[in-house]
């Protein structure tokens, strides 16, 4: 396959980027797309040119860290697929592609495809933790959690806080990574102890690190990799209502609902 890149090129933090274009020559279609950029990466550095700075870790979608706007969708075309487990074969010889990093204040361009998520950190170093002595291993399963619960609290755990939800979202909102944080704890009865005072200092970290809100355009979820649900966002939002409501130490030894 033969492609041409549109991608966006920036020095650093406080430089203007620009788009430059790149031509990928005998792309496989059994590659993956960050594979892709390896190989244009080698010929421009064989060039002497600077290579792509693009995030990645993993490279099997569990780490979070790949991340690029792929024809203004984030990851790409394929649904539930992060970039690092898009194939080439999803994309046709001859195809033109334009390739940006998330695009949120939050999440200052560092370096071509590549942004400071920080902000992801500073909001589970707020509350996305449990402090409670849980105990090791045969303590946490002698405790009962119902089977809806766990199931509940498996599905939020699958976020990787890749930011795509952020990158999709018209309002830049980092709803739905809060959410699938707050919601992965609070199910659980070991997360029960701190979790109306979790979710206050979450969503009071989200708003000062600069994300918009949810006007529940639906973006975020359609766009997230491991198919984190809209639903979460409305129990971080019944969680919210009524940490703010009520007495919050009472509210802390509240139920499992
Ligand atoms: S909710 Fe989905 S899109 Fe957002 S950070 Fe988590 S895995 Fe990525
Ligand atoms: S590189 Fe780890 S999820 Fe893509």
């Amino acid at each position: 396959m033969n492609l041409k890149l549109h991608v966006w090129r920036q020095k650093d933090a406080r430089s203007a980027g620009r788009f430059v274009t790149y031509d990928a020559k005998d792309i496989s279609p059994d590659m993956s797309f960050l594979e892709m950029l390896d190989v244009v990466n080698e010929a421009l550095i064989l060039k002497g040119e600077e290579p792509i700075a693009f995030d990645h870790d993993c490279r099997e979608g569990i780490c979070g860290m790949c991340g690029v706007v792929i024809n203004g969708v984030p990851h790409g075309p394929r649904k539930a697929t992060t970039a690092c487990q898009l194939h080439m074969r999803s994309f046709r010889d001859g195809d033109e592609l334009v390739l940006e990093p998330w695009r949120a204040k939050a999440f200052p361009v560092l370096k071509d495809l590549i942004v400071d998520r920080g902000a992801f950190d500073r909001i589970v170093a707020a509350g996305g933790f449990i402090s409670v002595a849980t105990g090791n291993a045969p303590d946490g399963n002698a405790i009962p959690v119902p089977k809806q619960a766990a199931d509940l609290s498996m599905d939020a755990a699958a976020c990787i806080g890749c930011g795509a939800c952020v990158a999709a979202c018209p309002n830049a909102s980092a709803m739905l990574f809060v959410a699938a944080k707050v919601s992965h704890l609070g199910y659980l009865p070991q997360g029960q102890p701190e979790r109306y005072t979790r979710v206050l200092r979450m969503v009071e970290q989200m708003d000062a690190e600069g994300f918009g809100t949810c006007t529940n355009h639906g973006e975020c979820s359609s766009a997230c990799p491991k198919e984190i649900r809209q639903e979460f966002i409305a129990r971080l939002n019944r969680d919210y209502l009524k940490a703010s409501v009520i007495d919050r130490p009472a509210a802390d030894r509240g139920g499992t609902g």
